[in-house]
C-alpha cells in the first residue's frame, strides 16, 4: 500500500518510483532487462533517466491506492488511470511497457512515455495533456542534461526518447527530444535560451527531413544575433540512436561538428528549386524567401541573409 499522497506531482513521482521498483523486483522483469540490454543501455543510464517497467495487468497502479480515493482521482487526472465509460472501474493506461519518465525543468515527473517491449503497436504510448503536462512546453532530457552541464555550449534536438538516452549512454549528454513530431515555438524559445548553438538532428527519413524544415520555420523568430541554428542530416534509415551505436561517440560528434548552418540549409533548399537563368526566376526566389527572412528578428543575421539573396 502506498502512503496517502495527494498532489499531482507527488503521485507522478510515486508512479515513477513504482515503475523503477518493478524493474528490480517484478517476477517477469527478466525479458525487460534483456530488452534494455539489447538496446545497449547500462544500469547507470537507466538510473539517471529513471527508466522503469509497467508490468502487464489492468490494476497494478490503482490497487496500490485502494484506500485513497482522492489519490485515484488525481492519478486519473494525470492520465495514469483511464476511467471506463459509464462510471465503471478504471484501468491502468500503461501496461507491459518500458517507462520513460518525463521531467519538467525542476526535475518533477509530469508525464511518461511507454515503449512496447518488442514489435507491438503503438510503439510509444504517451501521457495525455494534463493539469501538469503540456507536451509542447517540455523537452525530454533537458532536466537530465542540466544536471550534467549547467550551461551547455550546444544542444541537439532529436525525435525520440531512445535517441536522447542512447546518446547520453555514449558520452553525448546534450540531446533533448521534442516529444512528438514537430518542435513548437515554446520549445524553440526554451532551446535558444538554454544554448547558443541549437542543432536539429532528426531521423534519416522523409518525416525527419520534413521535420527539419518545419523546425527551421518555427525557429526563425527566435534567432536573435548570437544564436546559431544548425541541421544534421543522417544517412537514410538511421536515427541518432542507431548511428551512435554503430559508429561511436567520436564519429558521431565529428558529424555534429560538420552540421549545416541555417543559412546554407535555407539557400541550398531554395536554390535547388529556383531558376536563376531568368529575371522571373530570380524574382520568384525573392518572393518565396523574403517572407521567411522577414520572420527573423532585426539584426546582422537578417541583413546578411537578405544581401545573400540579392546576390543570388
Ligand atoms: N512517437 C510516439 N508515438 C509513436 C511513435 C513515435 O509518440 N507511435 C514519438 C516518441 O517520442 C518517439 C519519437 O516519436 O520516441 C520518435 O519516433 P520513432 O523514430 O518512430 O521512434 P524511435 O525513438 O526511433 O523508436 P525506437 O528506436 O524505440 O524504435
Ligand atoms: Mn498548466
Ligand atoms: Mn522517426
Ligand atoms: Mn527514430
Ligand atoms: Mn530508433
Amino acid at each position: 500500500q502506498a502512503p496517502k499522497l495527494t498532489t499531482h506531482y507527488e503521485l507522478m513521482d510515486w508512479a515513477a518510483r513504482f515503475f523503477q521498483l518493478q524493474l528490480r523486483k517484478h517476477p517477469s522483469k527478466q525479458p525487460v532487462l534483456d530488452y534494455i540490454r539489447s538496446r545497449g543501455l547500462d544500469g547507470d543510464t537507466v538510473k539517471r533517466f529513471g527508466i522503469g517497467f509497467a508490468p502487464d495487468g489492468w490494476d497494478n497502479l490503482q490497487s496500490q491506492h485502494k484506500h485513497n480515493p482522492a489519490g485515484l482521482n488525481v492519478l486519473t487526472e494525470c492520465g495514469m488511470l483511464i476511467a471506463k465509460e459509464g462510471g465503471g472501474r478504471s484501468y491502468d493506461r500503461f501496461r507491459d511497457r518500458l517507462m520513460f519518465p518525463i521531467r519538467d525543468r525542476r526535475g518533477r515527473v509530469v508525464a511518461f512515455g511507454g515503449r512496447v517491449l518488442g514489435d507491438g503497436t503503438p510503439k510509444y504510448l504517451n501521457s495525455p495533456e494534463t493539469p501538469i503536462f503540456h507536451k509542447g512546453r517540455e523537452l525530454y532530457g533537458l532536466y537530465e542534461l542540466k544536471q550534467q552541464q549547467r550551461h551547455p555550449s550546444r544542444i541537439l534536438v532529436v525525435e525520440g526518447y531512445m535517441d536522447v538516452v542512447a546518446l547520453a549512454q555514449h558520452g553525448i549528454p546534450y540531446a533533448v527530444a521534442s516529444l512528438g513530431t514537430s518542435t513548437t515555438s515554446d520549445q524553440m524559445q526554451l532551446l535558444v535560451r538554454t544554448s547558443k548553438e541549437v542543432i536539429c538532428c532528426y531521423d534519416g527519413d522523409n518525416a525527419g527531413r520534413e521535420a527539419a524544415w518545419r523546425a527551421m520555420e518555427t525557429a526563425l523568430p527566435h534567432l536573435r544575433d548570437g544564436v546559431q541554428l544548425k541541421f544534421m542530416f543522417l544517412p537514410d534509415g538511421e536515427d541518432p540512436d542507431s548511428l551512435v551505436r554503430k559508429q561511436g561517440q567520436q564519429a558521431f560528434e565529428a558529424l555534429v561538428d560538420k552540421a549545416t548552418p541555417l543559412s546554407d540549409y535555407l539557400f541550398e533548399r531554395m536554390l535547388s528549386s529556383a531558376d536563376l537563368s531568368s529575371q522571373e526566376g530570380k524574382a520568384n526566389l525573392a518572393n518565396t524567401m523574403s517572407p521567411l527572412l522577414n520572420q527573423l528578428p532585426d539584426g546582422l543575421l537578417k541583413e546578411s541573409l537578405f544581401s545573400r539573396l540579392e546576390r543570388a
